[in-house]
């Protein structure tokens, strides 16, 4: 059985990592988080690592872990810890797996790249070309090229990621379309929405498997086909939302968006080289699955209370009508 030490375990993407090996037999989590190892402490991180690795007899380390307030990274404290813990930290993970010998897979994200309207990035494309726009994705390249020097060394870039144990983009959109009528979606924005659930299955697989990836880096994002094979844009997967939720919000299209960190246009990523993840939308229908369900009974229950209403204002009305015929009756005798 494989043992696979997770960095980064309480995370979003971490967290369905760990909890999914809860339920199989067939590999062990060690899970770390930041109260095992703070990786702003780079004098640290290859003595603690290698210990464990040793210890624990750990056949492969993945890093889940990052810094990943992309406004933040801009600027003041959160530029520093970015730095340390997206740039520098990758550095001493992978000389502590590079001594041991063992396999390190490293996620990376989209914002490594910059594209134009439904430009997407294959592993193999050349980030020079199309640099990071900010410093997040500055810092994560930094960090991929740290891990990429080590022979076992494997980048999984994934993207636009939505999962049950995490602040998310999908659903800030669900608990909007419940308190407002109007929502303003920035119309000039492609990527490749993933769930981490499909992500964390496509990582337990490679990381489990005998053999390691044939390339160096991987993308692990959902599927896209048709018309969404350029990208999915942000107006689409929010009307996607809606539409699935059968929400009637107004979805208002801007040009801009005002964000501390600029926003490429476009960061789809193509998997040319791993396993196939599910298509998106099956992977937000999953992911919304549970969501769906209580919206409906709240609505159910809802339209029964006014079913009840309007049986109960119907009875009223026709005993005012009885009483007054009563009455009428009465005062003719
Ligand atoms: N979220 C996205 O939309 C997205 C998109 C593309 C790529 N990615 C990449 O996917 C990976 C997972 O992202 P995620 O969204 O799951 O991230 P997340 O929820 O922000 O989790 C990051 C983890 O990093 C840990 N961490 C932060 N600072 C640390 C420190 N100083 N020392 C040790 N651990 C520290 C956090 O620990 P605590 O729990 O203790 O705070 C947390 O568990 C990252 O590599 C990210 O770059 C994410």
């Amino acid at each position: 059985m494989k043992k696979i030490l997770l960095l980064g375990a309480q995370g979003m993407l971490g967290s369905e990592i760990f909890n999914i090996s809860l339920d199989r037999e067939d590999f062990e989590i060690v899970p770390f988080s930041r109260f095992n190892l703070d990786l702003t402490k780079e004098e640290e991180i290859i003595e603690k690592l290698t210990a464990v690795i040793a210890e624990k007899n750990i056949d492969a380390v993945v890093n889940a872990s990052a810094y990943t307030v992309v406004d933040k990274c801009e600027s003041g404290k959160g530029e520093e810890l970015s730095f340390a813990i997206n740039a520098v930290a990758p550095r001493y993970i992978t000389q502590a797996c590079s001594e041991q010998n063992i396999p390190l897979f490293h996620f990376s994200t989209d914002y490594v790249f910059s594209g134009d309207t439904n430009q997407s990035f294959c592993e193999n494309d050349d980030t020079e070309k199309f640099p990071p726009m900010n410093k997040y994705g500055m810092h994560k390249l930094f960090g991929e090229k740290e891990v990429l020097q080590y022979d076992k060394g494997f980048v999984l870039r994934t993207s636009w990621l939505a999962g049950q144990y995490g602040q998310n983009f999908v659903n800030k959109m669900v608990h909007l379309m419940k308190n407002v009528s109007e929502i303003k979606i920035v119309k000039n924005e492609w990527g490749s929405p993933s769930f981490t659930h499909d992500v964390a299955e496509s990582v337990i697989k490679i990381m489990i498997s005998d053999t390691l990836p044939k390339n160096k880096i991987l993308h692990i994002v959902n599927e896209r086909s048709g018309e969404y094979k350029g990208g999915v844009s942000r107006l689409a997967f929010v009307e996607e939302i809606k539409e699935y939720l059968g929400f009637e919000t107004r979805i208002t299209p801007v040009k801009t968006f005002d964000t501390v960190a600029k926003r490429p246009i476009s960061t789809a990523l193509n998997n040319t080289m791993a396993e196939k993840l599910p298509d998106w939308k099956d992977g937000l229908h999953v992911f919304l699955a549970k969501e769906k369900e209580k919206i409906e009974k709240k609505r159910a229950v809802e339209k029964k209370k006014q079913k009840a209403a309007e049986i109960y204002r119907a009875q009223q009305e026709k005993l005012r009508a009885e009483r007054a015929e009563n009455t009428k009756e009465e005062t003719e005798k």
